[in-house]
């Protein structure tokens, strides 16, 4: 089982004049003009409802990008049935053909699509350049050329055998189809979820999120060209509750693949729980949720290094990451310098749209995103436990624009170092110097979730520390280090608690979940 060695793939860097820079701008201005028409996508088919929804950038939300087509349930059946018909030939390609397909998109999007995926992200899901690139293209490029090595990693991966006796593992496909579920913030993990069940000869039903359908579009454009066959990655948008009722009803439904919030991910399982007894098998429950992200700073921590780590660890993608860095506990002593540099660093972020490319950070996802974060910059302005010491300010008249703010608290419950914002405002809170062991405990008690989390200190017994007692604490765990951009192949990613079911996105620990062994022990 040989096969490419996976490497990551180069970050360009957009500089002004470079012919990447030219060509996504020039792609960006192209798709701005024109319009497109999302259908749903069923046996590799355009399915047109005639119920549509319009799609509009976060940073011009008057302006119009097209419309999307939203199933009934009808579609839906037809999504799964036909996903079903197609399992019978996918699940019998010989994987080196499924991993050949898989490659192949990844060199499409590495070339002639990276323009296009990166300019959709950016004007959909409101991205700067930068974060597209590392999001829409390096990302969805490592995910699919890694998966085909963890595949064969997986495929490898053989009991022993003695003479006269051959035992095999044969990692078959999950008997039924696999419900993706994808978010907005990542146009990566939209592609990924249905991919990589994909890859292992599963058949997908995809629910994009609605703010994502505009990329989505172009991922299985670039499926099909890679020859993804009819009928094994679905695509379907609407109504989440009918979506959802509705594959959770068959009894074929095999298992979901999901990102998105944590109370849709509880529901979900609850209703399966509920369907338990009308399934062919136990479904697979992968989902990657929601967080609470931490930096906790020791005093003998470099003060530019802990500011650094919250500005970029807090505010690079507009907040919107859920390993994004939200809750800060910072030592007393080297709290005064730790403000200085962060408040400077933060003043220098320039917001706006994403073509201009001088622009650091753009608009949140949409007025419901925008409307909570302002609701809880108002209750911090008001609340005499908080300050906000830099930031505030919000504006919706053309985009979804917050202000990167932070918030000071002497409340280490306060609302915001508890429930979880997804956007660019993070909350700190100073500790008292010798209280190092009772902050970590507060870290480790103070939020329901576990995803990522960063220590800061140059004293080795002060780290290990921090190490053991938030064991729990992270899936992710950064020291000296922000608390964000794990790596496809370097930093298998995902969380426990109500952060997820800690399955390892980027790792073969990701790929087990698709498939269903079968021992064969055969005598001679
Ligand atoms: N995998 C992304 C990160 O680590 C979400 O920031």
């Amino acid at each position: 089982f040989r096969v490419p060695v996976a490497v990551n793939e180069p970050v360009k860097d957009y500089a002004p004049g470079s012919p990447e820079r030219k060509a996504v701008s020039e792609t960006y201005k192209e798709m701005y003009n024109s319009t497109i028409d999302v259908p749903l996508f069923i046996d590799g088919k355009d399915v047109k409802t005639g119920d549509t929804d319009t799609m509009s950038p976060p940073h011009d939300h008057k302006h119009i990008l097209g419309t999307y087509h939203r199933a009934e349930k009808k579609n839906i059946d037809a999504a799964i049935a036909t996903a079903l018909e197609a399992r019978k030939k996918w699940s019998k390609t010989p994987w080196e053909q499924r991993a050949a397909i898989f490659l192949r998109a990844a060199e499409l999007i590495a070339g002639p699509y990276r323009a296009r995926i990166n300019a959709a992200t950016m004007l959909a899901q409101s991205k700067t350049i930068y974060q597209a690139e590392i999001d829409a293209a390096c990302e969805l490029i490592d995910f699919l050329r890694f998966n085909v090595q963890f595949m064969t990693e997986i495929y490898n991966e053989q009991p022993a055998s003695t003479s006269g006796a051959w035992n095999r593992l044969e990692y078959r496909p999950l008997e039924g189809f696999i419900y993706a579920i994808t978010p907005f913030n990542f146009t990566a993990i939209a592609a990924n979820l249905p991919a990589s069940a994909a890859l292992m000869g599963n058949v997908v039903v995809w629910k994009p999120s609605d703010s994502q359908v505009y990329s989505a579009k172009i991922i299985l454009d670039i499926f099909k060209e890679a020859g993804v066959p009819d009928g094994v990655i679905n695509m379907v948008m609407g109504d989440p509750v009918m979506i959802t009722d509705t594959v959770l009803a068959s009894p074929e439904f095999s298992g979901v693949h999901f990102t998105g919030s944590t109370h849709v991910f509880k529901d979900i399982w609850k209703k399966i729980g509920m369907n338990i007894h009308n399934y062919k098998t136990y479904p697979k429950i992968v989902g990657e949720t929601g967080g609470k992200d931490f930096i906790v700073a020791h005093k003998t921590a470099n003060p530019s290094q802990v500011a650094t780590a919250i500005a970029r660890g807090a505010f690079e993608f507009q907040g919107q990451k859920c390993s994004a860095a939200s809750r800060c506990y910072i030592s007393e002593s080297i709290w005064n310098d730790v403000e200085e540099i962060l408040v400077d660093q933060v003043n220098s972020f320039k917001m706006g749209s994403p073509e201009d490319m001088g622009n650091f950070i753009t608009a949140v996802i949409h007025e419901g995103s925008f409307d909570k974060l302002a609701k809880y910059i108002n209750q911090a302005k008001e609340d005499k436990n908080a300050d906000i010491i830099v930031g505030g300010s919000y504006d919706k008249s053309k985009g979804y624009f917050i202000d990167p703010t932070v918030i000071v608290t002497k409340d280490p419950k306060y609302t915001t170092m508890q429930e979880e914002l997804f956007g660019p405002v993070v909350t700190i809170y100073v500790f008292e110097d010798d209280k190092w062991e009772e902050t970590l405990d507060l870290v480790d008690t103070t939020s329901e979730y576990a995803l990522t989390g960063a220590v800061l200190s140059e004293d080795r017994y002060a780290l290990e520390t921090a190490v053991r007692m938030l064991e729990n604490a992270a899936g992710n765990f950064y020291i000296n280090d922000k608390p964000t951009g794990a790596v496809v192949g370097q930093q298998p990613f995902g969380g426990a608690r109500s952060s997820g079911t800690n399955d390892k996105a980027g790792s073969k620990l990701n790929l087990l979940r698709w498939v269903s062994p079968r021992m064969v022990k055969e005598t001679f």
